[in-house]
């Protein structure tokens, strides 16, 4: 098979399964490789975009399974679209170096992973994946994907790298609630997220000119309304970007950022979940069977 045919079965397949089909190790040569910007993934009746706006349950409730699972659902989706999308940049950057397809595959592999790891735990809590609406909000930015740099910049530096902050919070409050499966699931995907911030990192710092630091050029790549709010939780670990490989001024810059939505959450509601700066790391990942 060859590379491209594989982003296009990811894409256009509508069943779950198909998504979830694992990258070969060995790809047929491409030839005549030209970039395809494919506007909306297949996807069956249950997997279908919606409009409607559905909360994340709040950290307080997450002492209920249900919630739990609701919780995961929102999650999951964003793997879906996280998938889809990594095959998507296959298609319509077929100029992008070597290292970064490979890399884009990798990432593929693990969404794939995370997103069977939130299916099966969700199943637990009784919840089903496409239960409830599948917003698209990654899938809503296409237009900012001129360049592999500004995909860069904003799937993986804004989307999955606030993602670090959501899986240390997750992880901290499923541990809270005494959900230590959860909580491990949560801390696997950190790990795996970190990489995939570090990969984003590597396609954009390249293309950094000269006259600019590493935030000015993010900036740069990024388009109104899309704001660095994005690229970072209610709660903010700069540790986890240094992990990821930016440097210490993008996460200086990053932590300081506001705009009119900084504030909206009631952070002294998440107080008496003890969420502490320390981070939450795989050594502890004891009860989680893969
Ligand atoms: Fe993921
Ligand atoms: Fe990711």
């Amino acid at each position: 098979m060859k590379l491209t045919d594989y982003a296009k079965h990811l894409l256009i397949s509508p069943n779950l399964e198909d998504k979830l089909l694992p990258p070969s190790r060995f790809w047929d040569e491409e030839v005549d490789f030209n970039a395809i910007r494919i506007e909306k993934p297949g996807r069956n009746q249950n997997l279908q975009f919606s409009d409607k706006k559905i909360k994340i349950p709040r950290l307080e409730h997450l002492n209920l399974e249900s919630n739990r699972g609701l919780t995961l659902h929102h999650f999951a989706n964003h793997e879906l679209m996280a998938i889809e999308l990594f095959a998507w940049a296959i298609l319509a950057f077929p100029n992008a170096p070597k290292s970064i397809r490979n890399g884009w595959v990798k990432t593929i592999e693990e969404e794939q992973i995370h997103l069977k790891l939130y299916i099966k735990r969700m199943n637990d809590f009784g919840v089903q994946f496409g239960d409830i609406p599948l917003n698209y909000i990654f899938w809503k930015q296409l237009n900012q994907f001129h360049s592999l740099e500004s995909f860069s910049a904003v799937m993986s530096l804004s989307f999955e790298g606030a993602n670090l902050d959501y899986s240390q919070v997750y992880a901290k409050v499923f541990s809270y609630f005494g959900d230590n499966l959860t909580s491990d699931i949560m801390v696997y995907i950190f790990e795996d997220e970190v990489k995939h911030v570090k990969r984003g990192v590597r396609a954009f710092e390249k293309s950094i000119p000269p006259n600019q630091n590493s935030w000015e050029h993010y900036l740069s790549l990024i388009q109104f309304p899309f704001t660095p709010r994005r690229a970072k939780g209610y709660l903010y670990f700069p540790e986890t970007r240094t992990l990821a490989g930016l440097d210490s001024r993008f996460v200086k810059e990053l932590e300081v950022y506001e705009d009119e939505y900084t504030g909206r959450v009631n952070l002294e509601s998440v107080k008496k979940f003890g969420l502490g700066s320390e981070l939450m790391r795989k050594n502890r990942l004891d009860s989680l069977s893969l």
